[in-house]
């Protein structure tokens, strides 16, 4: 067995993982040792990040948290850059993510849910959903997304890009350092009840050859799209980055992998985490879902309020001394950004997740970050979180969990856990 999949923890669900209380900056220490100051309040978090003088790209110097030279935590990655270099990527990700192109996009994206919503009809109950919808539907999107959907060179299997995205998601998946333990919300985080050495050792060795793997297939994935380029996300980023030049092959490579095997995963997570969430605990409400206006609420508020794995933080520097609501965080310290804390911060969501589901978020989320790391991939998780809602309540209002929640097994990585299995019947 994986060291990271179908592991059968005491983890809570995501949607009942404590956070730590919203409270003004103060000094914390990460996983690793490191000295930090938390920010857990509402409007400090959203100060912060859009604060120029608190850093991704400087992380990497000192050799803190996040400072490892692998595919997933690279300083070449988007996440891992600021200011103009910064800009200059992400700018091509804009010119290929136009609103036209998304717009464009909607139509098909819908026709596959439907599709696998007609199979999962088709094939009668019971089912395991994470098999037949919550995997299949982004592995679908994705893969046409970026033109990986073909019998060529190019074609993608789910249990290939599953490889990957397990070898990647063992170290790291999109780089982020970690929870802080110094209020400690999760005290037996993944891996709490691990393998031992040898098992390690082996894991850690066919990480490292699935990693090799998928940087080879994107670098020469690549190169067929620049020499015969299509209408794909892949042709269009590389054509983007072409025309703007001065984009490093490396953060290429890492993007266009970046968006495949860590956007696929992260769809895939929050829909297993809404539905274990949804058909678990408030049954009463699933049938509502067929309204398309409810379903759209309801997707907002599920990704507002379930976290997409156990880490707590998102990890900058301070260059400067930041003042944030009256305390001042030093120059050079680490911060730790907790957006879990945040999104829960009742003096904005006094409601919380057990509030009705069909009301809208009385300030905008911060799932996605804010600032100028905002997630590139919210329009797509919207889209067929919503989608996928909608059409499952629709076909199916009677769709019900078959194991408790505390039942469930997960599929473990240091970024995303999502359910291994979600038995249900209708
Ligand atoms: C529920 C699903 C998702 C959640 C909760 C999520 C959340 C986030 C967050 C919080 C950040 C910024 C972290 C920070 O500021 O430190 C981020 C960045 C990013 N996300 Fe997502 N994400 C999701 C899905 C996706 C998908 C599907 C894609 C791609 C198709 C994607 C692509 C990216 C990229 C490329 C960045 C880096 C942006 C930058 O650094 O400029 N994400 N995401």
């Amino acid at each position: 067995m994986d060291s990271v999949t179908d592991t059968r923890t005491a983890l809570p669900p995501l949607h009942r993982l404590p956070v730590s209380p919203a409270r003004p900056p103060h000094p914390t220490t990460l996983p690793d040792g490191t000295p930090a100051w938390l920010v857990t309040r509402y409007h400090d978090v959203r100060q912060v990040l859009g604060d120029p003088r608190v850093t991704r790209a400087d992380l990497h110097d000192v050799g803190t948290a996040g400072a490892t030279a692998d595919v997933a935590a690279n300083p070449a990655s988007l996440f891992n850059q600021d200011g103009p270099a910064h800009r200059r990527l992400r700018g091509t990700v804009q010119r290929a993510f136009t609103p036209r192109a998304i717009a464009g996009w909607q139509p098909w994206v819908a026709a596959a849910i439907q599709q696998s919503v007609d199979a999962l009809v088709a094939a009668g109950p019971p089912a395991d959903l994470a098999a037949a919808f919550t995997r299949p539907v982004p592995f679908a999107v994705t893969t046409r997304l970026m033109g990986l959907d073909g019998d060529g060179p190019d074609g993608l299997d789910e249990e290939r890009l599953h490889r990957w995205t397990l070898a990647l998601l063992a170290q790291g998946g999109e780089p982020d350092a970690g929870e802080p333990d110094a209020e400690g919300p999760g005290a037996e985080g993944p891996g709490a009840e691990g393998p031992g050495a040898d098992e390690t050792n082996r894991d850690a060795a066919a990480h490292a050859d699935a990693l090799a793997e998928y940087a080879a297939f994107t670098t020469e994935l690549i190169a067929r799209r620049r020499r015969e380029p299509g209408d794909d996300l892949v042709s269009r980023l590389v054509l983007a980055a072409d025309h703007d030049g001065g984009i490093p092959e490396e953060s290429l490579v890492h993007l266009v992998a970046g968006l495949t095997a860590s956007g696929n995963e992260s769809v895939a997570g929050a829909l297993g985490n809404a539905l274990v969430y949804l058909l678990g605990e408030r049954a009463d409400h699933w049938p509502r879902l067929a309204d398309p206006d409810t379903a759209e609420r309801t997707a907002e508020r599920l990704l507002h309020f379930i976290p997409l794995g156990d880490d707590e933080a998102t990890i900058r520097r301070a260059t400067e001394p930041i003042e944030l609501g009256g305390t001042v965080i030093p120059a050079d310290a680490v911060v730790a950004i907790s957006l879990g804390s945040a999104n829960r911060d009742p003096a904005v969501y006094p409601g919380g997740l057990d509030a009705d589901l069909d009301l809208p978020l009385a300030a905008p989320t911060l799932a996605f970050s804010a600032g100028p790391h905002y997630c590139i991939g919210a329009w797509r998780v919207r889209l067929e979180m919503r989608e996928s809602l909608q059409r499952l309540a629709a076909a199916l209002p009677g769709l019900r969990l078959t194991t408790p929640v505390a039942d469930v097994a997960w599929q473990l990585g240091t970024t995303t856990r999502s359910p291994a299995r979600i038995p249900v019947t209708w």
